[in-house]
């Protein structure tokens, strides 16, 4: 085995995997304001932006070659249905359409949920303390319409209500947005590892968790149930999340559909790595890499990842 292994030119010519700038996602915490760069303690490297900041931050992204956006925003007001989450006013709908306008080659992609939106933090509305998934889905629709209206080119439900993709498909469909795509979060699952992303997304449960709602970690059969049911209401892409703690699903996902799979290197993934190199456990670099390819190798056409336009860069 050890003579194709010898020296890099025989090693670069039998890799069978590939990381490159377009397969890496770049997420942005939108916040109001103008020149607000805050930032985020839970995770280090990452920043609060406001609109025209994160419109630099898109022209450095795109200069490094990532190959999409996804959005994130911390609204002026919440209350008890998130109505700020449908506004045209807030970060996530003026930041997509400056960047929309500004660089129309770089795909703008939104995270469609209410619970940074919500008063109470749920990602749906409450009825006697519980989230009722079909009052929920009715407002989801708005919030997908109102992000491809600013000029999003995919809308990514992240909520995990059921029936959310048909239901924001129809409502696409219905205001001549047919051209938007859904990027579904169609295997999410209850992770502790959303921990720092919660403080930064100011998305913490008032009470309770989301076990009701999200995927329990045991259940590798019921995430692709989840998967197959959003195939068929009109998914054109889906997601694994998180990616390294769950790369047996991507793998399983992947000999399951024939649709583009992206995978979240979510909030926590970012912070052991930050963390470990830290500490001394490992070459910073060499381990971020290590675990992009990783998740790759599992089965992702795409990797959304805190590095991206870092490891672009890298690339290039
Ligand atoms: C919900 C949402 C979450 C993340 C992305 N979208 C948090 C949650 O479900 O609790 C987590 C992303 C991360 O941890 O990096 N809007």
């Amino acid at each position: 085995m050890r003579r194709l292994r010898r020296a890099e030119p025989l090693r670069r010519m039998v890799r069978e995997t590939h990381l490159r700038p377009e397969h890496l996602v770049q997420p942005l915490f939108v916040v109001p304001g103008e020149g607000v760069e805050q930032p985020i303690a839970s995770l280090p490297g990452v920043s609060h932006l406001s609109v025209d900041r994160a419109l630099e931050a898109a022209r450095r992204a795109q200069a490094a070659g990532v190959g999409a956006l996804l959005l994130f925003g911390l609204p002026s007001r919440k209350d008890e249905r998130g109505s700020s989450a449908w506004s045209d006013e807030e970060p996530v709908q003026r930041a997509t359409s400056a960047i929309a306008g500004a660089l129309p080659d770089l795909p703008v992609i939104t995270d469609v949920c209410l619970c940074q939106y919500t008063s109470h933090g749920a990602c749906g509305v409450l009825r006697d303390g519980a989230v009722d998934n079909d009052a929920t889905l009715e407002l989801l629709a708005r919030v997908a319409v109102s992000h491809a209206s600013a000029g999003a080119a995919l809308v990514a439900p992240s909520d995990m209500m059921d029936g959310r993709v048909g239901a924001i498909r129809a409502a696409l469909d219905a205001g001549d947005l047919q051209d938007t795509g859904i990027l579904a979060y169609a295997t999410k699952f209850a992770s502790v590892f959303y921990g720092p992303f919660r403080e930064a997304a100011d998305s913490t449960p008032a009470s309770g968790d989301r076990r009701g709602y999200q995927l329990d970690p045991a259940n590798p059969r019921e995430a692709l149930r989840e998967a197959l049911l959003d195939i068929d209401e009109g998914a054109d892409a889906l997601m694994v999340k998180p990616a390294l703690p769950y790369l047996d699903v991507l793998a399983r996902l992947r000999d399951e559909t024939l649709l583009p799979l992206a995978a979240y290197q979510v909030s926590g993934e970012y912070a052991m790595l930050e963390a470990g190199a830290a500490a001394g456990a490992f070459d910073r670099r060499a381990a971020v890499s290590e675990a992009l390819l990783a998740i790759r190798r599992a089965g992702a056409d795409l990797v959304i990842t805190y590095h991206a336009t870092e490891a672009a860069g890298w690339l290039r």
